[in-house]
């Protein structure tokens, strides 16, 4: 059922834990089975230098995060953005069809990562409901404090 690979990297996961300072950080959650992955970065020049991760969750999404983290380092932000939950299943050899969705958290958990560094450094901005927009809102009630 599933591939040698997968079972490598939910035997042995690459890159467990955390990193200390990390520069971005990255939960995500599967609202429909509870399970809960955790990235962290490392950037340097908008370049993915390091990455480590914790995944309370299947078999699948620990092969998934495992084989995220070794996907994104090396990587600019903009490369590591663009790569998709079925990359990272393509890299695995493949999922079975019903285990797909989990792979989905490592997709989002890059993404948030990536959106957590942006708006850290200020290219992002969160909306008025915490939410990152890319863009101000046009309520300067609630943009008080940011500066034009
Ligand atoms: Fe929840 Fe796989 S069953 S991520």
């Amino acid at each position: 059922m599933y591939s040698e690979k997968v079972m490598d990297h939910f035997m042995n996961p690459r890159n467990v834990g955390e990193i200390e300072n990390a520069d971005a950080i990255g939960e995500v959650g599967n609202a429909k089975c509870g399970d809960i992955m955790k990235i962290y970065l490392k950037i340097e020049n908008d370049v993915i230098i390091d990455a480590k991760f914790k995944t309370f969750g299947c078999g699948a999404a620990v092969a998934t995060s495992s084989m995220a983290t070794e996907l994104v380092v090396g990587k600019t932000i903009e490369e590591a953005l663009k790569i998709t939950n079925k990359a990272v299943a393509e890299a695995l050899d493949g999922l079975p069809p019903v285990k797909m969705h989990c792979s989905n958290l490592a997709e989002e958990a890059i993404k948030a990562a990536i959106e957590d560094y942006l708006v850290k450094t200020g290219r992002l901005e969160k909306n008025c409901d915490g939410e990152v927009c890319g863009r101000r809102c046009d309520d300067i009630h609630h943009h008080m404090d940011i500066e034009d």
